[in-house]
């Protein structure tokens, strides 16, 4: 829910969590994330000299029940968290709206792939079912265009809007407009629109065959059920496995994914895979898969 001025452009997500933590986060200041979690908005945090501390993630997102009474801030990614690829569910974001205003706390909801969806109808984000003026809602064009574009936003509450426009001025002034203006002709002309749905049409095959060597797996590895995104995740039925050790095996192979255990903070992790399609050919993905299968039974 935005009109054009509530919108404040940044370079990335990452400047956007930066821009907020300038505006909300004082040394000391408890911040919950979730855990496992995105670690290069909890270093950014850290660098606040916020007190950043993992609450878990279940099948159906942050366990809002865990968020620490002292926190000011929860960091969140509910479309499609980052990196279990868990949706989270309806009572959770009502559970955690409610946390914020009986904690007068602010939630930051980073929205970072969901243009990408392969089933049905997204569920509203935090920041339309807030009633409250809690929610800071954050978006990047790093996964449907490119990283290295360095282009995102912000859609703050309006009691926050001129802060962070003036956090963002005395940062970089208004950031690189070239790429600004050029990303605007490209949006109000349609052709993000046309690539998105281009592009998710290339991304669902190569979705669907990571998918499919999956159910080869499926005795070992337990799919986290997730309709956005350019990655998928399943975890080991057997908690005792060592998700790193597999990486490393897979790598040896030539196959690059990642363990949810390299994602955690102080919560104890069930081990997993995530396995990122963004940048492979869907050609190649049967013969990945196969490598993988090798690693995950050596
Ligand atoms: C959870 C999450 N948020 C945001 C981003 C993108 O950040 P940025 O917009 O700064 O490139 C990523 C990229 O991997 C991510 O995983």
């Amino acid at each position: 829910v935005a009109s054009a001025e509530d919108v404040v452009v940044t370079a990335g997500a990452q400047q956007a969590l930066d821009l907020v933590a300038r505006v909300l986060v004082a040394p000391g200041d408890v911040v919950a994330v979730e855990d496992p979690g995105y670690a290069a908005v909890h270093r950014l945090l850290e660098t606040h000299r916020a007190r950043v501390r993992g609450v878990p993630v279940d099948d159906e997102g942050l366990v809002a029940d865990a968020l620490p009474d002292r926190a000011r801030l929860v960091y969140l990614t509910p479309s499609h968290q980052f990196p279990t690829g868990v949706t989270m569910s309806m009572a959770r974001r009502s559970a955690v709206l409610r946390w914020a205003g009986e904690h007068d706390a602010v939630v930051v909801e980073d929205d970072y792939d969901s243009e990408y969806r392969f089933a049905d109808q997204p569920l509203e984000p935090l920041q339309s079912l807030d009633r409250d003026g809690r929610v800071v809602y954050v978006g990047t064009f790093s996964k449907s265009l490119l990283p290295a574009l360095r282009a995102g936003f912000v859609v703050p509450p309006r009691s926050l809007t001129a802060a962070l426009r003036e956090a963002k001025r005395v940062t970089t002034w208004e950031g690189d407009l070239t790429t600004q203006g050029a990303l605007a002709s490209f949006l109000a002309e349609g052709h993000h629109a046309a690539h998105v749905r281009r592009a998710t049409k290339v991304y669902r095959v190569r979705r669907d065959r990571v998918l499919a060597g999956l159910v080869g797996l499926d005795d070992v590895l337990r799919v986290v059920p997730s309709v956005a995104g350019l990655h998928v995740c399943a975890r080991f039925r057997d908690e005792s496995v060592d998700d790193r050790a597999v990486v490393a095996r897979a790598a040896a192979r030539g196959v690059f994914v990642e363990g949810l255990s390299t994602h955690r903070r102080e919560q104890p992790v069930r081990p997993g895979l995530a396995i990122g399609y963004g940048g492979i050919d869907a050609d190649a993905v049967p013969d990945a898969m196969l490598r993988l299968a090798a690693a995950v039974r050596p």
